[in-house]
């Protein structure tokens, strides 16, 4: 399949008539079932459409992923919500007002229009309401639900740039939408609305600080601040190792100093036992580093920098064809949370602490 590519200027308050052009072109590629990958604040996604059984199993064939694991649905207009969800509660109408639209996505009872497919066969229904504008206007044309997943393989870090959807992509969709970088860079933070109090099934731009000061209390899944956890998550899809370079990463936790003797006293190791080895560091620990590839993920002192380059950092490593990575480790704590949560899912889990 031939995969067209257009572009949209990014930070460009209006869309000139070959913009629009484009986006009502891609909005009619999906209306016919067709595939089309956008930009949105958080990361790239893959669109279909949400309300055609068909478009949902051609999205779980394109990433290669297990179709048992849900899609979010998108939507350009709040009344679009009353459509596919059977119940709206009162805290989800608070929370709307607050962050949408935006990088939250929440889960809440399914209407019966929404086809199982799309749901990976859930009674509940996941719904977000981005703020980007080219995500924004191609949905409307697309006839207001649009299913998308991140735009990546199954198991890659998300795309954050329109290049990685086109290396994971090309020849599996019918179009991309090259919307430049995005700005946040991790996914929407899930936020189930479905239980009482509601919970965090992932962390992410909105914290969990900024939904207490809405809904006095939310619980946060506890698969994911112990990494340790027996329990299954409720979001299906964070039980699957993701967001994963190709080469093997351990995140290393202590004091800076020790951190970086330590890292650099493995890294000479694996480097001796023939791995191209990479490290994770910041703007404040750089200069500390000794290995093949050693990357500046952002500034201790700037969290959203942080998240912002995150997944590209993990990609330029596969594209450098490092095999062992070290990463130093972040604060849990406000967008900490998200970061160190995207941060073990791509180390599998391999944390040391110093
Ligand atoms: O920022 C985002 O949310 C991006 C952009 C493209 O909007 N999308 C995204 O989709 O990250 P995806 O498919 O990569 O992740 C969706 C997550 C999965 O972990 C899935 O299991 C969970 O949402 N999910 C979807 N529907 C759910 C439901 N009804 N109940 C619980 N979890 C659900
Ligand atoms: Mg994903």
């Amino acid at each position: 399949m031939e995969t067209k590519l257009i572009k949209i200027r990014p930070d460009c308050p209006e869309f000139d008539r070959e913009e629009e052009d484009g986006l009502r072109r891609a909005g009619d590629v999906i209306r016919r079932g067709g595939l089309v990958a956008f930009p949105t604040e958080t990361v790239y996604g893959l669109g279909g459409d949400a309300l055609n059984p068909r478009s949902s199993r051609r999205i779980y064939q394109a990433k290669g992923r297990p179709s048992d694991n849900p899609l979010i649905i998108h939507i350009c207009r709040l009344e679009d919500l009353y459509g596919i969800v059977s119940r709206v509660p009162e805290a989800a109408l608070k929370i709307a007002g607050m962050f949408w639209p935006g990088p939250l996505t929440m889960i809440l009872p399914k209407a019966p229009g929404v086809p199982p497919e799309t749901t990976g066969g859930l009674d509940t229904v996941a719904v977000r309401f981005p703020s980007h504008p080219v995500a924004r206007k191609l949905i409307e044309y697309s006839g207001g639900y649009v299913a998308a997943p991140s735009a990546n393989l199954s198991g890659k870090p998300s795309p954050t740039l329109a290049r990685y959807v086109v290396e994971d992509m090309a020849g599996r969709i019918d179009m991309i939408v090259d919307g430049g970088e995005v700005g946040i860079g991790l996914e929407s933070t899930i936020l189930d609305l479905t239980v009482e109090p509601p919970r965090i099934l992932r962390p992410g731009y909105v914290t969990q600080e900024m939904l207490d000061s809405v809904l006095g209390r939310t619980d946060i899944d506890a698969t994911i601040i112990d990494p340790d956890s027996r329990q299954i998550p409720k979001a299906p899809g964070m039980k699957y190792r993701h967001y994963a370079p190709a080469g093997r990463m351990v995140i290393v936790e202590g004091e800076p100093g020790q951190v970086a003797a330590y890292i650099n006293r493995q890294a000479e190791a694996d480097r001796k036992a023939g791995e191209k080895t990479g490290i994770i560091g910041t703007t404040e620990t750089l200069e500390l580093y000794c290995a093949d590839v050693v990357k500046c993920v952002g500034s201790r002192e700037n969290q959203a920098d942080i998240a912002r380059r995150l997944f590209a950092v993990l990609r330029e490593f596969d594209d450098e064809k490092v095999t062992s990575i070290y990463s130093e480790s972040f604060s849990g704590r406000g967008l900490g949370q998200a970061i160190m949560n995207r941060l073990l899912k791509a180390a599998g889990n391999r944390l040391v602490k110093l």
